[in-house]
């Protein structure tokens, strides 16, 4: 049982933290924050319109923002974007806000689910293949860092990796 606290979704693109969110948004009734809304709402533009026109910097800047502006009245389900954890004071303020949980996926299925990757900013070079496995190994400390829950959503429907997430964490409606 985590006391009511708030669940934070972490996790490489195309691990299916917005989808398995919205399923545990039905399960427990819960609210969805997701980072990558409020800085398209707050920029008035999307992800990849930010990321093209102003840069991947202010891109981070104002997810570091974002994740300062979430202020849960009660247990929440907060949706980060891939890169979420790059900055150490991300990953302290995402512990602060709840328990940590981390989606992951093996290579073949990142590739499966990723493809086509017309809405990843980081994935539109000559090689999305090499790109997606460089970031990936990059990152994965940083993933298993930031976690207090790792799970692997290979084999597992956006439906059940929701179920699995409320009965490790032993969520109540
Ligand atoms: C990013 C992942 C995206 C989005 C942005 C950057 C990343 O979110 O925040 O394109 O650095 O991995 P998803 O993980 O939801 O695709």
């Amino acid at each position: 049982m985590v006391g009511g606290r708030s669940i934070v979704l972490i996790g490489f693109m195309g691990t299916g933290k917005s989808t398995v969110a919205r399923h545990l948004e039905k399960l427990v009734g819960w609210p969805v924050f997701e980072t990558d809304d409020m800085i398209a709402e707050a920029l008035r533009l999307p992800v990849p319109d930010i990321f093209s026109g102003l840069g991947e910097e202010r891109f981070r800047t104002e997810e570091t923002l974002a994740l300062e502006r979430i202020e849960p009245v009660g247990p929440s389900i907060i949706v980060t974007g891939g890169g979420a954890i790059l900055r150490p004071q991300n990953v302290v303020r995402l512990r602060e806000l709840g328990i940590v949980v981390c989606l992951t996926a093996d290579l073949a299925t990142l590739r499966e689910r990723l493809s086509p990757a017309a809405n990843r900013p980081l994935l539109q070079s000559e090689n999305p293949q090499d790109a997606m496995e460089r970031l990936l190994r990059e990152r994965e400390p940083l993933y298993e860092a930031a976690a207090d829950l790792m799970l692997d959503t290979s084999s597992l429907t956006p439906l059940q990796t929701a179920q699995s997430i409320r009965e490790s964490l032993a969520l109540t409606a």
